[in-house]
């Protein structure tokens, strides 16, 4: 059996760190140990340690971390010399495994640098729709060089984020799509009782209205304002929204709580913040939307969604297509269409049988196509499948 070391700049709750947390933790359940070196700390390296699997910090240092998606070539050389510092220390890290896997931008580079120097098979996840919209030039060309020159294989989380790499000029034969995989038998499937329902929405203030959920970090590419905007249309409509300004400054945050306020919605819409009981919560609302204003590489909260029973509504493009037939299993509107999401929702409130229909072909969807056991073999087979550095 290979040794597999994975390596992830962030210990935070985005999705690409979830993704990590659920194979390491099934793979370890079917007995293969896959340690992590986190490269800053946070709460998901305590999170696995606390679930008995092995992770530990090589910190980059604040230069490196600091390094962002729309980063110029300046940025990237003053922290060269950081740069330098922790690839040594990984690369003697590196010597005890069979292949190193990164599960990010900043990790591709820095233990991608590593990994040549200790010659190991070296494997990289995408998370992101590598595009000129999300990211610099020549940030965008550092990624395709790395992805080209400095892998053995690359892993997308979508066939979208397989097809921008490639339309930036990522080598296609290098790159195979392993989905977000879920443990449909533990973590779903708790559908809330009445009295649940009631006891959730009486302690976020809500009363006992239809409501729709969405479900994510509070950033601008979000799109919860566009929520927001649609809630207003729907009278007896009411929302919440669940989630933390990860890796954002909180303004915009600041923005949609005033834009709330001012549109008088403070009594229908009410903020959460971060919740580690998102599959509860989904489990308390009528529908789970999502709103992202740029094409979404992914989209886990759209597949917790609609394996909690739960018909969603999801913005069109990037990977949700792969997620969501429309409208058999769920419905599509265009980014940022708050007038089209409005009638979506009012169609799902109105019609049960359409609310359950879509909620059960959702439910058939995505057992059969996003477990988790079929991620961690997809990702087995790209490991087993490299022989050289
Ligand atoms: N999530 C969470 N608590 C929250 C908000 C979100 O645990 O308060 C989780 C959510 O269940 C999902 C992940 O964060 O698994 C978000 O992943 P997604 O792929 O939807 O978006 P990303 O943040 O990675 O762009
Ligand atoms: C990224 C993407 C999201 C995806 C997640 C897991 O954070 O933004 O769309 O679901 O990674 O692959």
């Amino acid at each position: 059996m290979k040794k597999i070391l994975f390596v992830t700049h962030a210990a935070s709750y985005g999705g690409a760190e979830l993704f990590l947390r659920d194979v390491v933790l099934h793979a370890r359940s079917s007995g293969q140990e896959w340690p992590v070196i986190f490269l800053a700390d946070g709460p998901l390296k305590t999170d696995l340690i606390d679930a008995g699997a092995t992770a530990k910090t090589v910190s980059a240092g604040a230069q490196i971390l600091k390094l962002k998606r729309g980063s110029n070539v300046r940025e990237a050389l003053s922290a060269l010399y950081s740069i330098y510092a922790v690839v040594k220390v990984l690369a003697k890290e590196f010597r005890n495994y069979d292949v190193i896997c990164a599960n990010s931008q900043k990790s591709l580079f820095i233990a991608g640098l590593a990994a040549r120097l200790a010659r190991k098979p070296f494997v990289w996840i995408l998370h992101d729709l590598v595009s000129d919209q999300s990211f610099s030039g020549a940030m965008r060309r550092a990624l395709v060089f790395f992805a080209n020159h400095m892998t053995s294989a690359v892993v997308a989380n979508s066939y979208a984020a397989k097809d921008a790499l490639v339309q930036c000029g990522g080598k296609a034969d290098k790159i195979s799509v392993v989905y977000n995989g879920f443990d449909f038998d533990t973590n779903f499937g708790d559908n809330a009782t009445e009295r649940d329902r009631a006891t959730l929405l009486g302690e976020a203030g809500l009363s006992d209205l239809p409501t729709v959920g969405l479900f994510g970090r509070i950033a601008q590419w979000k799109g919860q304002h566009v929520l927001i905007e649609a809630v207003e249309r729907v009278p007896r409509l009411q929302a919440i929204i669940v989630g933390d300004a990860t890796y954002q400054d909180g303004s915009y945050f600041d923005q949609i709580r005033a834009m709330v306020e001012d549109r008088n919605l403070s009594h229908r819409v009410k903020f959460l913040g971060f919740r580690k009981d998102v599959q509860r919560l989904m489990a308390t609302v009528d529908i789970v939307a999502h709103t992202s204003t740029e094409p979404e590489p992914f989209g886990r909260v759209i597949v917790e969604g609609m394996a909690q029973r739960r018909p969603v509504i999801a913005t069109r493009g990037g990977g949700v297509g792969e997620i969501i037939d429309h409208p058999t299993n769920g419905i599509l509107c265009e980014a940022g269409d708050s007038v089209a999401l409005a009638e979506a929702m009012r169609a799902i409130i109105t019609d049960d049988a359409m609310a359950s229909r879509l909620a059960e072909a959702g439910y058939q969807k995505v057992t059969a196509r996003f477990s988790i056991e079929r991620s961690v073999r997809d990702l087995k087979d790209v490991f087993d499948g490299l022989s050289r550095a």
